[in-house]
């Protein structure tokens, strides 16, 4: 990481720049990125999966974050991409992302999205149900094409992550569950399909997730598939993806386990049970969003306004809040907090750190000491935003969402703008 704070003033520095001058620069709120880091984090990513004589796909997941840049310098570091919609789709190409190196998921994908992705010649659609299975297939066919695809399962491992961001339960909307036989089945008409070449299977068991156990089941189920598969069908597919989901540090309580950590684990799961069962080691790919994007950014706001409200807490105000941080109120999440623009030796005072929109739950940060000297007009910044927030960021309120400024070696520039008045008033058309 390139952060750092001065000793002498207690000015935060990111990428060689203060965040007093960035704030002046680019306005507040805003998303700083640590490019350096980012890159740093792919090719942690790429090289602990290459193991020995063997090679493995790493797939960044766009939802988490994506932009123009985001994909030249995924292109550069080696990955590959995971979309999920025609916008992260045309993000992607527009880039100049091969379409080989790019997976599309999605348990809904409109018939112009497939039709898209088989046009474009993308690597692989990941198959979420039976009709999509006869959906891509007749798409593929109509347009003389013979598409790879991997059909998503879902292998029945409670993940210990909120509920809204866990998948592989069989009790949810994703991916064709391993029960009951319905993924076997699944498998069954996909490979009796001319459109399709199944080339794998794909399980994501969720997100923000810190204990290796639970991709070490799924793998063991997905591999016992493949084995399934082989004895019925004779054939032995080539490839399995085992999602993202890897948690990272929002909080110092967070012990977030590391890439090789999780490459290791699963390379030897994968390993031993095809050994055992006779099968050729698939390859492996993975699709880390979070890891990956999450902690090279952080978010720097200016505090408004300071309200102590005695043997209660104090609320700070920020010129944010869920309209580009939403994971707080949407999930309970944890974040840390600040002050970034001076030293301050004050006593620290229990805060809560809220924004600037028309309801009491928006909430950025919880529970937080921050210096009983803040006052309107500091700087503070939440740490690990580069994850889920700018791209879910919301114009609630009429809000302009804040640009993304990606900072390297004492340079700084915006690779989203921030949004401005006429961008808002463009859309609405009288
Ligand atoms: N692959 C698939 C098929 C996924 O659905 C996801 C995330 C990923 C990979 C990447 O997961 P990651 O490595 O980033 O955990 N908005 C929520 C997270 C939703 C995740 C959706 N799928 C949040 O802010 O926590």
């Amino acid at each position: 990481r390139t952060v750092s704070r001065n000793a002498a003033d207690g000015v935060v520095t990111v990428g060689g720049i203060d965040v007093k001058t960035l704030a002046e620069e680019f306005g507040t709120p805003a998303y700083f990125l640590d490019e350096a880091d980012f890159r740093a984090r792919c090719r942690a990513w790429r090289e602990a999966f290459k193991g020995e004589g063997e090679d493995a796909d790493v797939f960044y997941a766009g939802k988490a974050f994506l932009s123009r840049a985001v994909v030249r310098w995924l292109n550069e570091e080696g990955l590959n991409l995971d979309v999920c919609s025609a916008g992260e789709l045309a993000t992607a190409l527009a880039a100049g992302m091969p379409a080989e190196r790019i997976a599309l998921h999605g348990n809904n994908k409109s018939t112009a999205e497939i039709e898209r992705a088989v046009e474009e010649g993308v690597g692989r659609i990941v198959l979420d149900s039976f009709q999509e299975i006869v959906r891509v297939a007749h798409i593929a066919q109509r347009l003389g094409r013979r598409q790879r695809v991997q059909i998503r399962i879902t292998v029945g491992v409670e993940a210990h992550t909120h509920e809204f961001i866990a998948t592989a339960h069989e009790d949810q909307k994703f991916g064709i569950p391993l029960a009951g036989g319905l993924a076997a089945e699944a498998v069954r008409r996909a490979l009796k399909l001319d459109g399709l070449e199944l080339i794998g299977i794909h399980s994501h068991i969720g997100s923000q997730i810190f204990d290796t156990s639970g991709f070490e089941v799924a793998a063991h189920r997905v591999v016992g598939l493949l084995k399934e598969i082989r004895d019925e069908h004779g054939v032995e597919l080539p490839e399995i993806d085992l999602g993202g989901g890897l948690g990272i540090a929002y909080t110092s309580e967070d012990d977030p386990r590391e890439p090789h950590e999780i490459a290791k684990a699963l390379r030897d799961i994968v390993h031993r049970e095809c050994d055992a069962a006779g099968l050729a080691v698939p390859r492996l790919s993975v699709e880390p969003g979070r890891a990956i994007v999450g902690p090279t950014a952080f978010t720097l706001y200016e505090v408004g306004t300071v309200k102590e409200l005695p043997g209660l807490r104090t609320y700070v105000s920020v010129d944010g809040g869920m309209s580009d941080n939403i994971r707080t109120a949407l999930y309970d999440a944890e974040y840390s907090v600040a002050l970034v623009s001076r030293a301050s030796t004050a006593e620290p005072m229990l805060s809560r750190v809220v924004g600037k929109h028309c309801e009491s739950g928006d909430i950025v940060v919880r529970d937080a000491f921050l210096p009983a000297d803040l006052a309107p007009g500091d700087l503070i910044a939440v740490p690990a935003t580069g994850a889920y927030c700018r791209s879910m960021a919301s114009n609630y309120n009429h809000a302009l969402r804040p640009p993304v400024v990606a900072v390297r070696d004492g340079q700084a520039r915006e690779i989203v703008r921030r949004e401005t008045e006429e961008d808002l008033l463009r859309l609405d058309v009288g």
